[in-house]
């Protein structure tokens, strides 16, 4: 598919109960590499590979859990029709001048019914990822430190109203749904995972009754060999591991999901499979989430921890 509006996820800023230790885990432990600090004492960091200034904000704060989450679109035409369809639909929305973050242009923020602040931007300095854009080598040696995702790749949200949630992506910024679950009672998607691209999932949502809640933010490692030696950086480092190393069912990912220091979980994750525009989407049944693996396609349960441990 062409992407002509929403094209991926951009940059998540996200609270951390001290920032020290919040720095050593994303620039030591899962190896992003630190690209500036503002005037707020905020940290920005990227993923070796991506191109942009940064995909993480470091916000120290007295509770854990995501600031915004913020999609890049195509062009700054793109930012204000959406900024105009949202208002149509409803959505209040609210601009951010240009500058405010470090080498971010101008964004549009608006809340979503979950609770959840979600951004638009058009506009951020590129960096490069160090190997050029002629004849380049297909990886950097120098870049590579810690886990070492190649970018931030989803998240994964908790919050009321995810049926409305359902129709703002789908009909106001042109998502498509992937995959979903049930509710116990099968009457109403209990988890949506939709795209803007053709990726497996740009986001998913699952029913919640508190609102702007984070389950993970999730970053792609290349192969299975890298899930697995990411499983052996966060044991040296004593990283607490929530789930796998396995498969999830949906999405069909291979993941691990793991804490910060500040109990925001994240994800190692590759793989996935490709959606077009024809995908029929898949359904899971709140058994199927379980013991139809849904969850953990290796051991076949709900973990309990997925349904209750957010930030
Ligand atoms: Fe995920």
């Amino acid at each position: 598919m062409a992407m002509t509006g929403v094209i991926r996820p951009g940059h998540a800023q996200l609270r951390v109960l001290n920032l020290e230790e919040g720095i050593h885990h994303y620039r030591d432990v899962l190896g992003m590499q630190e690209t500036g600090r503002d005037d707020q004492g905020r940290v920005y960091l990227k993923c070796w590979e991506e191109h942009d200034h940064s995909s993480l904000v470091l916000r120290e704060a007295d509770s854990a859990g995501l600031d915004f989450f913020a999609f890049k679109v195509l062009d700054k035409a793109t930012l204000d029709r959406l900024d105009g369809r949202l208002r149509e639909y409803g959505l209040p929305t609210e601009r951010i001048p240009a500058g405010e973050m470090l080498e971010t242009g101008e964004r549009v923020r608006f809340t979503l019914p979950s609770g959840h602040q979600i951004e638009l931007y058009a506009e951020k300095t590129r960096v490069g990822n160090g190997l050029g854009h002629v004849n380049p080598n297909p990886w950097n040696a120098a870049a590579e430190k810690g886990i070492a995702p190649l970018r931030l790749d989803h998240c994964l949200l908790y919050g009321p109203n995810v049926a409305k949630v359902q129709e703002i992506f789908e009909k106001v910024l042109g998502f498509q749904l992937v995959e979903r679950s049930l509710t116990p009672e099968g009457d109403a998607n209990m988890g949506i995972w939709l795209t803007c691209s053709n990726k497996v999932h740009d986001i998913a949502f699952v029913e919640y009754p508190e609102p702007g809640k984070l389950h993970h933010l999730s970053f792609l490692l290349s192969s299975w060999d890298k899930v697995l030696r990411a499983a052996d950086i966060m044991s040296m480092n004593s990283v607490p591991v929530d789930i796998g190393p396995t498969r999830h069912g949906i999405t069909q990912g291979a993941t691990i999901y793991a804490w910060d220091p500040s109990g925001n979980r994240f994800e190692t994750f590759m793989g996935g499979y490709t959606v077009y525009p024809d995908h029929e989407v898949l359904t899971w049944t709140f058994e199927g989430l379980g013991e139809g693996g849904g969850l953990d396609f290796a051991q076949r349960k709900l973990h309990e921890s997925f349904l209750t441990v957010v930030t």
